[in-house]
């Protein structure tokens, strides 16, 4: 028996491409299914400016096959020192789609991140009149915080001081792993969505930990309960237009998450839509899975649906992905759900 399930080409919300021969490495495995991907801009050192944004894209499209397209939607690093005017002309030139709030220390290369929220007002409130969306890693740095409750603070001594102070603001709260972000997300009625990963739906804390220690299965934020787990099924599986599909595909070689002290970062580009329409089937839901992956997200950025379609096809036996990806650098880990899949992109 063969099923199948075709639709709007889909768009990756939250993607880590990295550079050079990593670079080379994973983008076919966006781009063989993904029309567009916000960008993220935590390289070494940070996409900051405008002119640092030109010429990563020009690198992400150097490094493009031939025969393959796809549009990476820029984004710039937030630090103390970002000029409101720099942002507001990478926006009106049409390269840049958001800008990315990390809390300094938050996570992989966020050392330039935020520390004094006042610092960034201005841009925020340029950002606030020019229409420019604003993506954060919503979590506290905070030691005294325990890494599992990290979300949940954020949410509360963070995000909505900056929703109240600037609610005009359009805000992505990204990856969010908690029951109490799909609870804030739901509470606001204008400028605030949320992106889900693969693998939040798919992975809650015992994956991790129990058993062994899985560092394939370890990145940031850290996959919670599986109360938290089955809140995020949820909200991506109800239709809801305020959550969509961001990856966080962030690939780092084995050695560097096969190690004492570990990289945070689940590697889910090549197999993300095969797991996703799993997950949807599942939950009744595959009728959800075009909102999901590719419609709420342009909506909340402005942007047109994709003209072009993907077909998803099941079959009856399971679909066998690549364990890992060949790059330059070393070795990366593909996304292990830990169940047999029965889906794949035609
Ligand atoms: C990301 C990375 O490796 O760049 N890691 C992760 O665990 N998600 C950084 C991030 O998005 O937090
Ligand atoms: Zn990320």
């Amino acid at each position: 028996m063969t099923q199948s399930l075709t639709i709007a080409r889909p768009d990756d919300w939250h993607l880590h491409l990295r550079d050079g021969a990593m670079l080379q490495a994973v983008l076919p495995e966006t781009a063989r299914h993904f029309q567009r991907a916000i960008i993220m801009p935590n390289l070494v050192p940070p996409v900051v400016t405008g002119a640092q944004a030109k010429a990563y894209k020009d690198r992400i499209m150097a490094a493009l096959p031939d025969g393959m397209s796809f549009d990476p939607l820029m984004v710039l690093y937030l630090t103390e020192d970002t000029d409101p005017e720099d942002v507001a002309a990478a926006h009106a030139s049409g390269l840049v789609k958001a800008v990315k709030l990390y809390p300094a220390g938050a996570t992989t290369n966020s050392a330039s991140g935020v520390k004094d929220f006042d610092k960034v007002r201005p841009v925020l409130d340029k950002m606030a009149e020019i229409g420019l969306n604003l993506c954060i890693h919503g979590e506290v740095t905070n030691h005294e915080v325990d890494i599992f409750d990290r979300e949940a603070v954020f949410i509360e001594t963070v995000l909505d001081p900056i929703r109240k102070a600037n609610p005009d603001l359009k805000v992505v709260m990204e990856h969010i792993t908690t029951k109490d972000g799909v609870d804030y997300a739901k509470s606001n009625e204008k400028n605030l969505s949320a992106t889900i990963t693969t693998h939040h739906l798919i992975i809650n804390r015992n994956h991790i930990l129990a058993g062994g220690i899985k560092p394939h299965y370890y990145c940031l934020p850290v996959a919670k309960r599986e109360n938290h787990r089955l809140a995020l099924v949820e909200a991506a599986t109800s239709g809801d237009k305020r959550f969509f599909l961001g990856t966080d595909s962030a690939p780092h070689v084995d050695p560097a998450k096969e190690s004492g002290c570990g990289c945070a970062g689940c590697f889910t580009a090549t197999n993300t839509m095969a797991l996703l329409a799993h997950v949807f089937e599942e939950e009744g839901a595959l009728d959800k899975l075009e909102g999901f992956a590719s419609l709420n997200g342009p909506a909340h950025y402005g942007l047109p649906v994709n003209q072009d379609k993907i077909t998803l096809v099941k079959s009856d036996k399971p679909t066998v992905f690549p364990a890992k990806i060949e790059s330059g650098d070393g070795p990366v880990t593909v996304f292990d759900p830990g169940y047999p899949v029965y889906w794949d992109v035609k």
